[in-house]
């Protein structure tokens, strides 16, 4: 499940830019393009059984959006998500981010394309259970080709920067369940991803460890970057600057917030 990486290089972005004030709504123009779905079908196949998961989902999300997927269980956000970002196949339609049909890309430039534009949060945390928070963290950097000594180093910043300075050679099972997704986070993060998908983030999460969460996640839209939450948690709905509902597979509803936060 977790994306490795083909070759990479780094943007020139470093931990500073993720408190950098974001400009304002005036300074800004329509947010650059940055995915592009149209007309996506998926059908999962078990035994003779077929489910269109996703009926013909156009979507448009811009950089710097905070989009909100809700639904009930069942409907396909998790589909959604998974084949937005390419982890998963697709059975028709086009999904484009930053102008490429990511479904078109050969797997080995797909997974480069992931790693280096992307993160991911999930529900389970998806940890790495036999190394430790420090090295579930640089995994990533590791991956794309960063020198160990510059990942280690990116990596305590980055446990810092989520509150688990202290916390660098614990791991998994030594953690509690919002400090593994705060590490899940901080892998997610470490790449200065331009993208973060998250599905279900605070599904295990008790309302105090997920409110530190979604602070977090606030952090990550002021310092610029675009996240996707899935969740049935309608605290976050308020969060984002967009809700997406899906129902049957489609976007039933979409609604763009009009304060900027
Ligand atoms: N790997 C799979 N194989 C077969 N059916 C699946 C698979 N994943 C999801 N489904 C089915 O597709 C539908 C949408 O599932 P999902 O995207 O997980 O919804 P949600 O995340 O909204 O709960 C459901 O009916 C589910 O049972
Ligand atoms: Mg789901």
């Amino acid at each position: 499940m977790f994306p490795m990486a083909g070759p990479s290089h780094h943007r020139g972005m470093n931990l500073s830019t993720l408190t950098a004030p974001r400009p304002t709504r005036n300074d800004v123009a329509a947010p650059a393009q940055l995915l592009r779905a149209r007309d996506v079908v998926r059908v999962h196949r078990t035994g003779d059984q077929e489910v269109r998961a996703l009926n013909g989902v156009d979507l448009d999300i811009g950089a710097g959006e905070y989009v909100v997927v809700m639904g009930p269980s069942g409907n396909g956000k998790t589909t959604l998500l998974n084949c937005l970002s390419g982890l998963d196949q697709i059975d028709g339609g086009t999904v484009e981010i930053d102008g490429r049909n990511i479904h078109r890309l050969s797997d080995r430039a797909r997974t480069a394309h992931r790693a280096e534009r992307m993160g991911f949060v999930f529900q389970a945390f998806n940890l790495v259970s036999v190394f430790d928070a420090a090295e579930n963290v640089e995994l990533p950097l590791l991956a794309s080709g960063v020198k160990p000594r510059s990942a280690r180093k990116r990596a305590a910043a980055m446990l810092d920067r989520v509150g688990l300075g202290e916390r660098l050679t614990h791991r998994p099972t030594e953690l509690s369940g919002g400090e593994q997704q705060r590490v899940a986070i901080a892998r997610a993060l470490v790449t200065e991803p331009a993208i973060v998908w998250a599905d279900e983030p605070t599904g295990n999460l008790d309302s105090r460890t997920a409110e530190s969460v979604l602070e977090l996640f606030d952090e990550v839209h002021r310092a610029g970057q675009t996240l996707v939450v899935v969740t049935h948690d309608s605290g976050i709905g308020q969060r984002g600057t967009r809700l997406v509902e899906i129902r049957d597979g489609r976007v039933a509803a979409d609604q763009t917030r009009v304060a900027a936060r």
